[in-house]
């Protein structure tokens, strides 16, 4: 059918140039003549090509190549797929809030939601503050069915935890393999787990007596804290370090680091997205 398709258009392309000179009555072989014929195979041969190619079933095939064609000469801006993203956080929200300043006006990431599971988080303020909407959920309809509906209706693409204290349930990382991303206030593999959280991590860190700390940033899979690390950032823990001292130096990190890990983690979902 492609071929049948140039075919069709080859020949289209020759008659329309000669009617087009007979119609102007231009000599043969004047040179008017022959400016006829290449304009007519140089632009009219795009169109007709796109006609034929309708008439055939080949209209995506061509019009893809069309579209390369105009881009090249910057004739058509190219079409940005924006990926959106949902930040799960249920807590003050100081990671929600870096996060959401970094991808301000981003060409092809968008925070589109926040999903939070307590109607008092410091999070909620900051949504309604930034226009961004939010999804309350409730534990029991959040391990069933993983609100999926309410996400695909709000068309996200990749989600973070900054703060999400609950397990993810498999139907949401079956949905979103590989694109559910997490960060740890801690040097994972240890000091992870269930009950793993806030300054509970920080005391067990010092209480080993470690002498360094710092986040863990990591795809999500069915257990707590162990999906494949992508990034990790460390700091020291001093003498006389207490929970909440070491508390600000992590958040410090993660503020500095996950904006930045989560915009390449996405856009290389986007590229994968696009090969496909
Ligand atoms: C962060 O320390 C993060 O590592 C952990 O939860 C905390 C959220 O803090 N998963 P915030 O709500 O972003 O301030």
């Amino acid at each position: 059918m492609i071929l049948c398709t140039f075919a069709v258009t080859g020949t289209l392309t020759a008659y329309i140039s000669k009617m087009i000179t007979q119609w102007l009555q231009i000599e043969r072989g004047a040179a008017a003549g022959w400016g006829i014929r290449i304009l007519v195979i140089l632009f009219g041969y795009q169109v007709i090509i796109l006609i034929v190619g309708f008439l055939f079933g080949q209209f995506k095939f061509f019009w893809r190549y069309e579209k390369k064609i105009l881009h090249r000469m910057g004739l058509m801006k190219k079409s940005v797929d924006i990926i959106n993203v949902a930040v799960f956080a249920s807590g003050a929200g100081s990671n929600a809030q870096k996060i959401i300043d970094h991808f301000k006006g981003h060409p092809s990431i968008n925070i589109a939601l926040i999903v939070c599971n307590n109607p008092s988080a410091g999070v909620v303020d900051i949504a309604m503050k930034e226009n961004i909407p939010v999804l309350l959920i409730d534990k029991s309809r959040f391990e069933e069915e993983a609100y999926l509906h309410d996400l695909r209706s709000y068309h996200i693409g990749f989600i973070v935890l900054a703060g999400f204290l609950w397990k993810v349930p498999s139907s949401l990382i079956d949905e979103f393999p590989r694109k559910i991303v997490n960060i740890h206030p801690a040097l994972l593999p240890k000091y992870g787990g269930k009950n793993m959280y806030g300054d509970r991590v920080h005391q067990a860190v010092i209480s080993a007596g470690e002498r360094e700390s710092g986040i863990t940033i990591h795809f999500v899979d069915d257990v707590y804290d162990n999906g494949e690390i992508i990034f990790s950032a460390r700091c020291n823990v001093d003498l006389g370090e207490t929970a909440g001292s070491l508390a600000k130096k992590v958040h410090i990190l993660e503020h500095e680091h996950y904006p930045g890990v989560i915009e390449d983690v996405v856009l290389k979902v986007g590229q994968s997205i696009k090969q496909r």
